[in-house]
Formats: structure tokens, C-alpha cells, sequence
């Protein structure tokens, strides 16, 4: 975060600020951020090809089991076209919850709206409108977070897969590959950005004035305090399980399209 400026903005034109430090870094970065994920993201979403390793057209399993997140879960149906991509049918989920994030719309709001650009930085508009119209479908953060607890569930079978290997008679062993460890990097790294949400810290106790007055106030008072940690670095989870999440699926695109060998551990 820019340091703190020493002298206050008018309140308005845009872009007048007082500010002597460079505020316009932090913007800026994340707008390169975003954008290079993005563009990223979209290229690999509607191409379509090479998200899955060890997955036969009969769904025979051959070695281990690599699945992109950003194709987690799996979905193939008869019915779909062939340039129908099941990206589709997937990161909507994901992209709803990152796109309502609290974090990420104070980043977004700053870096593509300029409104403002940052603290004590004149904005375009000189009254502040909150998030009305189109943008209240921002409230449905709550809801993707239900949807995003579910996708970590997901990863982590993926993760299992990941780490059981095939042979050439059919047995099944335990190993490691960089594919199951970038793939177990990945799901951790998602894990604690979504357990550090702000809307889940609110739902296990944050809404609470007194933990000993309900039922499992304990339990509760220990997951709130334990999410209160994670929610220090939410900022922090929120980028490198972007970062990761689009390494782990390029790391399957190599493997997938037999551009590199994913190498087996033990
Ligand atoms: S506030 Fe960022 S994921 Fe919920």
C-alpha cells in the first residue's frame, strides 16, 4: 500500500492531489496485474485445449491425473459442442467471487475507474454514487463464497489424484510428481485466500456482540479468531493464488500438450 501523503487533496478535479509520493505505483500495478491475468485467463478459457493430463478419450487414467483449475471439475457432457469450451461451464464461479472480493473492488475501482485512483487523488466524479444499479450485484459476494468453499473441496480431490500414479498393469501407487506439488501449491494458496474472506470471517462470528450468549460460542470464537488471522493477508492471499492459479494451469498446458514431461518425484 502507497505510503500515507502529507497533504490533503482539493476535492476536486480529477487527478489534483497534494500527494508528493508515487501514489499512481500501486494503481498501476494492478492494473498491469489484472490485465496480463485476464487477457491470460480468457486465451486459455476459450481455446479450450490442453487442460487435463492422464485422461483418455475412454477415461482410461494413464500415470497421474493433472486437471487445470481453471477446468476443475471436470465436465464433459455428449451434448456440447465441439468449440464449446467447459471453461464456461467453471470459471464464472470463480470469477464471480474474485470480481465481488472486497479487496479486489477497492483494487479494481482504483486501477480501471480511477474513481479514485487513490487516497487523497482528485476522482472523476466529484460525489461518490456507493455501489448502486449494476453495481449491487456486488452483494452477491456471500453467495460465491458458498459456491468457492465447495470449489476448494474440489481442488483437493484434484490434488489426490494428482498424487496417485498408474502403472502399466493397472496398480495404483502413491508418488509426487512437480505437477501434484504445483497443483497442491495452488489449492493451498486458494484455501487461504478464500478462508480469509471477509464475508466468512462475518458469517463464523463477526456478526456476533457476545460468543458465550449462542450455542458453540467456543468453537466459533476460535474459528473467528483463526480466520481474523488469515484476514490480516487477505491482500496478500488474493495475489499469489491468482499468481498460482494460472501458473498451475500453464504448468498442465506443458505437461497436457507434451511440451515437457511432468517429473515424478518418487
Ligand atoms: S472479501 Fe475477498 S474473497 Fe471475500
Amino acid at each position: 500500500m502507497a505510503s500515507q501523503s502529507t497533504t490533503t487533496a482539493p476535492r476536486s478535479g480529477f487527478g489534483v492531489t497534494g500527494r508528493t509520493d508515487n501514489w499512481w505505483i500501486g494503481p498501476l500495478a494492478t492494473a498491469l496485474g489484472l490485465g496480463a491475468f485476464g487477457v491470460y485467463s480468457t486465451i486459455r478459457a476459450v481455446s479450450g485445449v490442453d487442460y487435463v493430463h492422464g485422461f483418455g478419450i475412454e477415461g482410461d487414467v494413464v500415470g497421474n491425473y493433472l486437471l487445470s483449475p481453471f477446468f476443475s471439475p471436470l465436465l464433459i457432457f455428449p451434448w456440447m459442442p465441439t468449440w464449446f469450451s467447459p471453461a464456461f461451464l467453471i470459471l464464472w464461479a470463480p470469477g464471480g467471487f474474485r470480481l465481488t472480493c472486497y479487496y479486489y473492488r477497492k483494487a479494481y475501482y482504483r486501477s480501471f475507474f480511477l474513481d479514485p485512483p487513490a487516497c487523497a487523488v482528485g476522482e472523476p466524479r466529484d460525489q461518490y454514487k456507493g455501489e448502486t444499479r449494476l453495481f449491487l450485484f456486488q452483494n452477491l459476494h456471500r453467495f460465491f463464497l458458498y459456491i468457492a468453499l465447495i470449489f476448494i473441496i474440489l481442488l483437493t480431490i484434484d490434488v489426490v489424484h494428482a498424487c496417485i500414479f498408474v502403472t502399466v498393469d493397472g496398480t495404483r501407487q502413491f508418488g509426487l510428481s512437480v505437477g501434484s506439488l504445483v497443483l497442491g501449491l495452488c489449492t493451498t494458496l486458494l484455501a487461504l485466500y478464500t478462508f480469509s474472506c471477509h464475508s466468512l470471517r462475518h458469517l463464523v462470528g463477526g456478526k456476533l456482540d457476545c460468543f458465550s450468549c449462542v450455542a458453540m460460542g467456543d468453537a466459533r470464537h476460535k474459528v473467528w479468531k483463526g480466520v481474523s488471522v488469515l484476514n490480516k493477508r487477505h491482500m496478500l492471499w488474493a495475489w499469489l493464488s491468482l499468481f498460482m492459479v494460472g501458473f498451475a494451469d500453464y504448468y498442465v498446458f506443458l505437461v497436457a500438450s507434451g511440451r515437457i514431461e511432468d517429473l515424478r518425484i518418487f
